[in-house]
């Protein structure tokens, strides 16, 4: 495995980070970490790369201990942090080349290949840019030496649709290589677009791992449907895969397991005011079927 942990557990102080999060990612393939916002993305992916020290458990990257061995891992590593600044002075070119040095050189043509495919303006001051040019910058930092492992934390935030393809694609290429990738994501669809297998963190416990498609069609969901009027229960209930149906005045709480495409049908004829779920990307995903349907 190129990334395994056992019962890798963060606390700050007394408030929970992450808790007995045992994951693996296998050499060659792109995995995604799923969650929403405060699920412990970001203090696995910084327990992993031995800025925090672990409270209990273990983490290893290419088979070395993430506490103990930090700098040998980076040497193999391109990073995407969530948050970053860099040097507000220097050009992003300049930036590409200090961190180039860092790893001893990189290969020219692909980076000029990288800049010219995430559409980098390569003169301009790294303050100067947008959240989004910003991103580019990190990304063009996390590949241009080709590590044998990405670890990326949210890297589409701010990336516009066309550069977000482009950046799919990179990651394509990264695989067919050989290469291993581990991407942080709050949203569903981004996940799905892209990785080969998923990891579902929640409140800081990783709740499954599996291929996108299994853990679609696995996934049992709690979700409540608000219409702008009456809806009669009769819509739902007896749907294949949902149970559980309950009324209160325009809202419809139910249990849905498997596809959520007969939800989505049903509630077409409806005016839907809200959905929600407390599984991640699924209120997107659902909102934008319904769009479609109706
Ligand atoms: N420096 C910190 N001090 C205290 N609590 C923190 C700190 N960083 C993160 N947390 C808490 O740890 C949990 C996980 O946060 P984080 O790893 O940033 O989640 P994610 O990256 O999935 O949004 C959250 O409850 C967050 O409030
Ligand atoms: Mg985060």
């Amino acid at each position: 495995m190129i990334i395994e942990t056992e019962r890798l557990t963060k606390r700050y102080g007394t408030r929970r980070g992450i808790d007995e999060v045992t994951l693996a990612v296998a050499p060659g393939e792109i995995h995604g970490f799923l969650g929403p916002n405060g699920a412990g993305k970001t203090t696995t992916i910084r327990t992993l790369l031995g800025h925090l020290r672990p409270t209990s458990g273990t983490a290893r990257v290419f088979g070395l201990d993430a506490h103990a061995d930090p700098v040998a891992i980076h040497r193999r590593l391109g990073y995407l942090p969530g948050e970053f600044g860099l040097y507000d002075r220097l050009t992003g070119a300049q930036t590409a080349d200090y961190f180039a040095r860092l790893h001893g050189g990189v290969d020219t043509a692909y980076r000029d290949a990288l800049i010219a495919r995430l559409g980098i303006d390569p003169g301009r001051r790294f303050r100067e840019l947008s959240k989004g040019n910003k991103q580019k910058i990190g990304l063009l930092i996390a590949f241009q030496h080709r590590p044998g492992l990405l670890i990326l934390d949210e890297p589409t935030s701010g990336l516009d649709p066309l550069v977000q393809q482009e950046f799919q694609a990179l990651l394509r290429e990264a695989r067919d290589e050989g290469r291993t990738v581990f991407l942080s994501s709050h949203v569903l669809s981004e996940v799905e677009a892209v990785c080969d297998r998923v990891t579902l963190i929640r409140d800081g416990r990783i709740v499954r791992t599996g291929k996108v498609a299994e853990l679609r069609d696995l996934a049992h969901h709690q979700v409540l449907l608000r219409f702008a009027d009456t809806v009669p229960v009769e819509a739902f209930q007896g749907l294949p895969g949902v149970s559980d149906v309950e009324v209160v005045d325009h809202t419809l709480r139910m249990r849905v397991s498997g596809p959520m495409t007969p939800v989505v049908r049903a509630a077409a004829g409806y005016e839907l005011l809200d959905f929600e779920s407390r599984e991640p990307g699924l209120e997107e995903t659902f909102l934008r079927a319904y769009e479609t349907a109706s």
